[in-house]
């Protein structure tokens, strides 16, 4: 199985080092900085040499000619303090056309495309609709992230372990993203709650420059393991929405499965009246961004 990933920045690299940990046969990455792109996939193949793996890391130097079953797309900026994701659209926005742009029909027609710049639920359904791709082939790494913040800040504060959390996070990948566990302590609950929202924030504002890498990679991991193993794994991610939850025409987080064809199934919670209005609130700021393209006639 190949991958090709696009943006061989701080997420696209570390998905290329996490993937000498998976069962790949090769690593495509592609950057607008070439050079860039030449000394990382030189230093991730010695590093293949170093771990005795037989996985291939190739530089692209051009993009439409590529072809490969899973493609992620990580180019685009990243957040400093005191933004917010959303912050970020008009600059990615353009960044995700010129990808568009180079992809060949081959790939469009049969890969499975993860998509990680930011805001992105907002570029997922960009992707969806400028591409026109079966939606089960479209996921948005989000929730692979939030809930395993969410697992660990439980963890910490409930005092149960790790591996016997399964929280989920539905809605925007956003300061509005809704965290859902029941079982113990609600207020100690609710501060676990808290802390992943500010999550993402609190790691810009150490970092002074750019946002976190290391978490961000490995939720992209856990969804590339699940398509190239065919686990039928329940991740939540982002995905295009018809009729689920009573939202069309709109991509946010929910669960789903993850096997070989992308999302293979959406699973419906059973929320209460409260969390269909937390919902709602929570997806707000994606509406408004999607009707911000559609007034700039950009979908
Ligand atoms: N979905 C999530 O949960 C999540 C988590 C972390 C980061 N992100 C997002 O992922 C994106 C990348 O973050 P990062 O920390 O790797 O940033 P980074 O600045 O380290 O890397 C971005 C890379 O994109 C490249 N790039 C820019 N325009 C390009 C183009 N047209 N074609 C190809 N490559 C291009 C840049 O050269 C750079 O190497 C950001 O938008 C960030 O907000 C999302």
């Amino acid at each position: 199985m190949k991958i090709l990933i696009i943006g061989a920045g701080n997420v696209g690299a570390h998905i290329a080092y996490l993937s000498l940990f998976s069962s790949l046969d090769e690593v495509a990455v592609y950057d607008i900085q070439k050079e860039l792109v030449l000394g990382k996939t030189l230093d991730l193949s010695h590093s293949a040499g170093v771990l005795k793996k037989d996985l291939k890391f190739r530089a692209v130097q051009n993009l439409a000619e590529e072809v490969a079953d899973i493609v992620v797309i990580t180019a685009g900026m990243p957040r400093k303090e005191g933004m917010s994701r959303a912050d970020l659209l008009d600059v990615n926005v353009k960044i995700m056309q010129d990808i568009i742009e180079n992809l060949n029909e081959d790939l469009l027609q049969n890969a499975v495309f993860i998509i990680v710049a930011n805001p992105v639920d907002v570029l997922s359904y960009y992707f969806y609709k400028k591409t026109g791709i079966a939606k089960n082939r479209l996921i948005g790494m989000a929730g692979a992230l939030d809930a395993g913040r969410f697992r660990y800040h439980l963890h910490e504060n409930i005092d149960k372990k790790i591996s016997d959390l399964n929280p989920v996070v539905i809605g925007s990948h956003s300061k509005d993203m809704m965290c859902v566990y029941k079982e113990g302590d609600a207020s100690l609950i609710d501060k676990a709650k808290v802390e992943t929202q500010n999550a993402g924030a609190k790691v810009v504002s150490y970092y002074k420059g750019g946002s976190a890498y290391f978490a961000p990679a490995s939720g992209v991991k856990t969804l590339i393991d699940a398509v190239i193993e065919d686990k039928n794994e329940i991740i939540p991610s982002v995905a295009v929405l018809e009729g689920e939850y009573g939202y069309s025409d709109i991509a946010f987080g929910v669960p789903v499965r993850i096997s070989k064809t992308g999302i293979s199934e959406i699973i419906k919670l059973q929320l209460s009246k409260n969390e269909e209005e937390e919902l709602k609130s929570s997806v707000n700021g994606i509406e408004d961004s999607i009707a911000y393209l559609r007034e700039k006639n950009l979908i």
